[in-house]
């Protein structure tokens, strides 16, 4: 069974926009979980766009399933993750202005930064993923540092059309099958919504997808547990 993480990123986004208290990513991932979902993912960022401290500490208590934290390897935030102690650790890069988590982390040009995270992660007993783009140098690079997963991203994949969309999803594919040859667990996620999400699903040694704003726009017009159910029921036919 391939896991879904949900992302409730984009539900604090939206309580961020008037700075208020709702609606609150605390009461999404308690619907998400009811709606079948296997985790939950946030990403606490250096500016404190959407996800807070308030969240992360509150969704430790109160997550049932998973709590996946995505995070920049920086030490401020490394600490909080130490001490929070969530379930996976997936290492993002970051940069301010932009809009989402655009490219992967380039695992090669900051391998020994990288490896100074994972190193404390691991001595926190925390599982460390990356988020990577799926090039071999990249999958090579993961698994030299120590990590225990990489998360191939689909953003360029989600994107692309027709035959572009099989060419990427080869690549993903090769990423794959490269990741599970070095010992590294495989996840996946960015981009991915209920028609594009079908075809990944067969990506050989997949865990884990981790999915937010396709579920979170879905949860608009149907709810949240019944968006979340409709991607579970989807992952499972893939
Ligand atoms: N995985 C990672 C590492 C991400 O940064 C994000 C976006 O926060 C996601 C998955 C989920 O992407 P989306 O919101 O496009 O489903």
């Amino acid at each position: 069974m391939i896991r879904l993480g949900v992302n409730v990123d984009h539900v604090a986004t939206i309580r961020q926009a008037r700075g208020g208290i709702e609606p609150d990513p605390v009461t999404a991932a308690a619907l998400s979980e009811l709606g079948g979902a296997d985790g939950i993912t946030i990403h606490l960022r250096e500016d404190r766009r959407h996800i807070q401290d308030r969240d992360v500490r509150l969704l430790r208590e109160t997550v049932q399933t998973r709590l996946n934290l995505e995070m920049a390897c920086e030490q401020s935030i490394i600490d909080i993750a130490n001490e929070v102690k969530p379930e996976q650790v997936t290492l993002v890069p970051e940069r301010r202005e932009e809009i989402t988590t655009e490219g992967g982390l380039n695992v090669l040009a900051e391998a020994s930064k990288v490896e100074d995270a994972v190193r404390q992660l691991h001595d926190a007993g925390l599982p460390v993923s990356l988020f990577i783009d799926s090039t071999p140098e990249q999958i090579k690079a993961a698994a030299d540092t120590g990590a225990d997963f990489i998360e191939l991203h689909t953003g360029v994949y989600a994107e692309a059309r027709d035959g572009a969309q099989l060419q990427c999803f080869e690549e993903l594919k090769k990423g794959a099958l490269t990741a599970n040859e070095l010992g590294l667990g495989v996840n996946a996620g960015h981009g991915l919504n209920y028609v594009n999400t079908g075809l990944v699903c067969t990506l050989p040694h997949l865990d884990e997808l981790n999915i937010g704003h396709s579920i979170v726009s879905r949860a608009v017009f149907v709810g949240l547990e019944r968006a979340v159910r409709e991607m579970k029921d989807l992952m499972g036919q893939g």
